[in-house]
C-alpha cells in the first residue's frame, strides 16, 4: 500500500494525473491537496471522487505548519507536485503571488519531505512538475534539451526556475530523492479558459474577438494533456533519482497557424461556413517579454523510459474541441464562477 500526495490535483494537468493514478493503481491511496484557487475545480474529478483510494484535502502549500502536519499525519511515500500559479499573463500583473506559491510553496513541501523522510529515503520520491519555459526562448533553430541553461523571461518562468533549483539543491544537500520533468504547452479537456486554446474555443462559441498577441508568429510545442499524465506516471515509477526529463510531442505550431486550424475545426463542429471563425481574429498588443519559440527535445525520455506521445495534433485538437462542445456546462460554470460553489455542495462550507 502506497500513499501518494498529488498537489494541485484539482487543476488542469493535476486532475488528469489524479484520474490516471486513482484508476490505474487501486492499491495506492491518492491524496489530492489543493487550495482551490480560481484554477482549481473539483468538478474536474467527479468521476473519481467516490473511489475509496481517492482523498481530497483542502489546503494551501504556502502554509508551512499545515503542510508539515499533513506530512506528519499521513506519512506519504511519494509526492507529485503540480500546485502552482500557472498563467504567464497573471504573473505579469501580480508577480508576488507567483513567488509565494511557486517558490515558497515548493520549499515548504521540500522541508516537510526532508524532515519526515530523513534516514528513510529508500523507496521515497519527490517529483516536481515543471515547464520548458524555464529555458527561455529559442530562435528559428534548435530545441531545449535537459542540458540547456536556464534563462527565464517571465515572472512565471522565473518562479518555476527558482523552484526547480530548490528541488535540485535539496537533492544535492540533503539527499532527498528528487526528480524533475519540464514539459511543453499542454492542451486538452479541463483547461481553464484563460490559456490560448480553451479561451479561443469559448470566444468562438460566443462570436467574441480572438485576441492574437503581436503578429501571431510565436511558436509553441503542444502536447495532449493525457500524454503528459502518462509521461508523469512513467517518470514517477521508473526515472532514476536526481534526473531531469524533458517532455514534449515534437509538435511545433506558430500561434496564428494553430488558431486557423482551431477556427476551421470549430466551424466544422458548429456547422458554420468555413472561414466564419477566422473573421474573429483580432491582433492586439504583444505580451511583454513574449518568448518567441519553445521546442522540446524529449529523446531522453523516449530512449530511456520508452514513453512516446499517443496522439497526433490533428486528432488531439478534434478531441479537445469535441470535449469543450459536449461539456458546455463545464465551460459555462467556469466562466460564470459557479464551479467555485461545488466544494460547498460536496463537502460543506470551507
Ligand atoms: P492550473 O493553474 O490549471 O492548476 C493549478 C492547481 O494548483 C489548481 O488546482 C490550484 O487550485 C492549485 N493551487 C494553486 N496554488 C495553490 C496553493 N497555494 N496550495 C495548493 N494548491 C494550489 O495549472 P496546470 O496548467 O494544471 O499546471 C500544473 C503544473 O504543471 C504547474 O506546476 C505548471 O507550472 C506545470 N506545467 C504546466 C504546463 C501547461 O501547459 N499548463 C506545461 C508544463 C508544466
Ligand atoms: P498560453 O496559453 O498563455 O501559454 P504560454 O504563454 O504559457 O505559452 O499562450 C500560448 C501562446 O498564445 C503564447 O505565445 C501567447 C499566445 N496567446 C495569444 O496570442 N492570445 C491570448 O489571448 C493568449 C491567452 C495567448
Amino acid at each position: 500500500m502506497k500513499k501518494i500526495l498529488i498537489t494541485g490535483g484539482a487543476g488542469f494537468i493535476g486532475s488528469h494525473v489524479v484520474r490516471l493514478f486513482v484508476n490505474k493503481y487501486a492499491d495506492y491511496q491518492v491524496y489530492n491537496l489543493d487550495k482551490l484557487t480560481y484554477a482549481g475545480n473539483l468538478e474536474n474529478l467527479t468521476d473519481v471522487e467516490q473511489k475509496s483510494n481517492y482523498h481530497f484535502v483542502l489546503g494551501d502549500i504556502t502554509n508551512e505548519s499545515f503542510v508539515f502536519e499533513l506530512f506528519q499525519k499521513e506519512q506519504f511515500d511519494g509526492v507529485i507536485h503540480l500546485a502552482a500559479e500557472s498563467h504567464v499573463d497573471r504573473s505579469i500583473t501580480d508577480p508576488n503571488e507567483f513567488v509565494v506559491t511557486n517558490v515558497l510553496g515548493t520549499v515548504n513541501l521540500l522541508n516537510a519531505a526532508r524532515t519526515l523522510w530523513k534516514g528513510k529515503e529508500e523507496g521515497k520520491r519527490f517529483y516536481h512538475i515543471s515547464t520548458d519555459e524555464v529555458y527561455g526562448t529559442l530562435g528559428e533553430e534548435g530545441m531545449f534539451t535537459e542540458e540547456t541553461s536556464y534563462d527565464p523571461h517571465s515572472p512565471y518562468s522565473a518562479s518555476k526556475a527558482s523552484s526547480d533549483h530548490f528541488v535540485r539543491a535539496y537533492g544535492d544537500t540533503y539527499g532527498l530523492p528528487v526528480i524533475i520533468s519540464n514539459c511543453s504547452n499542454n492542451y486538452g479537456p479541463n483547461q481553464f479558459p484563460e490559456k490560448l486554446i480553451p479561451l479561443f474555443i469559448n470566444n468562438i462559441r460566443y462570436n467574441k474577438p480572438l485576441p492574437v498577441y503581436g503578429k501571431g508568429v510565436n511558436v509553441r510545442d503542444w502536447l495532449y494533456v493525457e500524454d503528459h499524465a502518462a509521461a508523469i506516471d512513467v517518470i514517477y515509477h521508473n526515472g532514476p533519482n536526481g534526473e531531469t526529463f524533458n517532455i514534449g510531442g515534437h509538435n511545433e505550431w506558430k500561434n496564428i497557424d494553430l488558431i486557423r486550424v482551431l477556427c476551421k475545426v470549430m466551424d466544422d463542429k458548429l456547422g458554420r461556413e468555413t472561414g466564419t471563425s477566422e473573421k474573429l481574429i483580432t491582433y492586439v498588443t504583444d505580451r511583454a517579454g513574449h518568448d518567441l519559440r519553445y521546442a522540446i527535445d524529449s529523446s531522453k525520455l523516449q530512449r530511456e523510459l520508452g514513453w512516446k506521445p499517443s496522439l497526433q495534433f490533428e486528432e488531439g485538437i478534434e478531441k479537445t474541441v469535441e470535449w469543450y462542445l459536449s461539456n458546455q456546462k463545464w465551460l459555462d460554470g467556469v466562466t460564470s464562477g459557479n464551479y467555485q460553489k461545488y466544494y460547498e455542495k460536496m463537502y460543506g462550507s470551507r
